[in-house]
């Protein structure tokens, strides 16, 4: 047994003591139930008229979408960055860029006033359009390499971790 799957190995038995049994979630269903929620409610947000009603779907996507975005980053990016090769590391720059993007549009979207006005309508149909494109492109680029580089089991424990750290993420 090498270091590494020996190191894999100790690591499964001891998420066995602490959960009582084996991690059964795979990290990228939990993601996809994420991004389902996420583009349900933009497009709640795209369509509705009432001021009141996108100002509370706007506070719904940022809590759902800022700690998924940092866990995301932090467990699934960072992995794909660390793995030696050029193709799959520049799948996680693209999306640590695509999720900055996000980011400034959220902050635009908070800072408008009037959620009737034509100013908040393009901001939310840009925010809306940007997390479809990146979503698009994460479930086919970075989830391949993420099947290809991780084990199932992998992607397990890498969900166990993914739910620790949105809980640690702060959404002010
Ligand atoms: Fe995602
Ligand atoms: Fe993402």
């Amino acid at each position: 047994m090498s270091v590494t799957t020996s190191i894999k190995k100790t690591a499964q038995n001891v998420e066995k003591v602490l959960t009582g049994e084996k991690p059964q979630v795979d990290l990228l269903d939990t993601l996809k139930e994420e991004h389902e929620l996420v583009s349900a409610l933009l497009n709640k947000l795209v369509d509705s008229d009432s001021a009141s009603e996108r100002k509370s779907l706007l506070k719904q996507i940022k809590a759902a979408l800022v700690p998924h975005v940092r866990a995301e980053e932090s467990v699934l990016y960072d992995a794909i960055i660390a793995v030696k090769d050029k193709g799959t590391q520049q799948d996680g720059e693209e999306g640590y860029i695509e999720h900055s993007l996000a980011d400034r549009t959220l902050k635009n979207l908070e800072k408008i006033k009037s959620a009737t006005s034509p100013e908040f309508s393009a901001a939310a149909k840009v925010l809306k359009e940007l997390v479809e494109h990146h979503v698009k492109e994460e479930e086919s680029n970075v989830w391949s390499d993420a099947r290809e580089h991780f084990s199932s089991d992998e992607r397990k424990l890498m969900n166990q971790k993914y739910l620790v750290e949105k809980k640690k993420v702060r959404v002010a």
